[in-house]
């Protein structure tokens, strides 16, 4: 079952077309990363999926609604963490978990939810005085306090530190074996390429590509370097058969080989370029 539907999404700002035609499925239980790189408009994208932002075309279904006009059941079916995370500054962590799981109606036990992101020590903070990984933290811990089925993350890890972000990505697995579909946006190229089912590549408004990250390395064509030495000296090799080439090698004596395959991060570059965006 398709749980997102979109075709021909369009959205201009002026005369800047930020959203160019752009159609997509996620299906039940998929996470589902959009990437690319900065002003590509996957903000945009997410934002108008989850009912914040109005179309110009296209026609989408979330939840089988449409977001322009989602019934209070639907936003109760959704999670949702901002790029810029929208807390309450003068409330304390534990507060704002009362609030969100007050909100939606649900009873899980909130000690659990702030050990499990680190945040117990901080339960009588307010919110303004939390770090940004912190503030980052317990806007994911809110998703936790009631049980969605659809949840967008813009962002999830950006500035959390390398444990965190493992927790982090833990709990997203762990969301989708309760069934959950997620739809995440990341400049981390390692966090798609271990979270995503599907990964669909934006840039200047328009998808690139999209496919498993399997598929998309596959399809770019990019090939394996394998370095090595023979007799001391150092050869580079590119090849699309990456472990036939180390037999080869092997068996002439070479030293020190080392094989690096290309990943999700190299795709990306390939397709959107390497200058920077304005
Ligand atoms: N409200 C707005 N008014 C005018 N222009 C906007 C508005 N929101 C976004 N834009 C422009 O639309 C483009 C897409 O922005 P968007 O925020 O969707 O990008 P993004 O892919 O999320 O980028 P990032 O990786 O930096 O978060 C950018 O050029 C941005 O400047
Ligand atoms: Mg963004």
């Amino acid at each position: 079952m398709s749980v997102i539907m979109v075709k021909d999404l369009e959205k201009r700002y002026g005369n800047m077309k930020a959203v160019d035609k752009i159609s997509f499925t996620v299906e039940e239980g998929q996470i589902f990363s959009l990437l690319g790189p900065n002003g590509a408009g996957k903000t945009t994208t997410v934002e108008i999926l989850e009912g914040l932002r109005k179309r110009d075309g296209g026609d989408i279904e979330v939840l089988g609604e449409d977001p322009e006009k989602f019934s209070a059941e639907a936003k109760r079916k959704m999670a949702i963490v901002f790029q810029e995370t929208a807390l309450f500054e003068n409330l304390t962590v534990l507060e704002t978990l009362k609030f969100f799981r007050r909100t939606y109606g649900g009873s899980v036990d909130l000690y659990e939810i702030l050990e499990e992101l680190g945040l117990l020590e901080k339960k009588r903070t307010l919110v303004r005085y939390l770090s940004g990984g912190q503030k980052r933290r317990l806007a994911l811990a809110t998703i936790l306090t009631h049980d969605p089925k659809l949840v967008f993350l813009d962002e999830p890890t950006t500035g959390l530190d390398p444990a965190a972000r493992r927790k982090i990505w833990e709990i997203i697995l762990r969301l989708k074996s309760e069934g959950k579909t997620i739809f995440l946006t990341t400049h981390y190229m390692e966090e798609a390429q271990f979270l995503s089912d599907v990964v669909c590549i934006m840039d200047r408004g328009k998808i690139v590509e999209m496919g498993s990250p399997e598929e998309i390395i596959k399809r770019s064509g990019l090939k394996s370097v394998v370095k090595a030495k023979i007799d001391g000296k150092e050869i580079t090799l590119e090849t699309d058969e990456p472990e036939k080439s180390v037999k080869e090698l092997i068996e002439k004596g070479a030293e020190e080989i080392n094989i690096r395959k290309p990943n999700l991060e190299d795709v990306f570059l390939h397709l959107t370029g390497r200058e920077l965006r304005d």
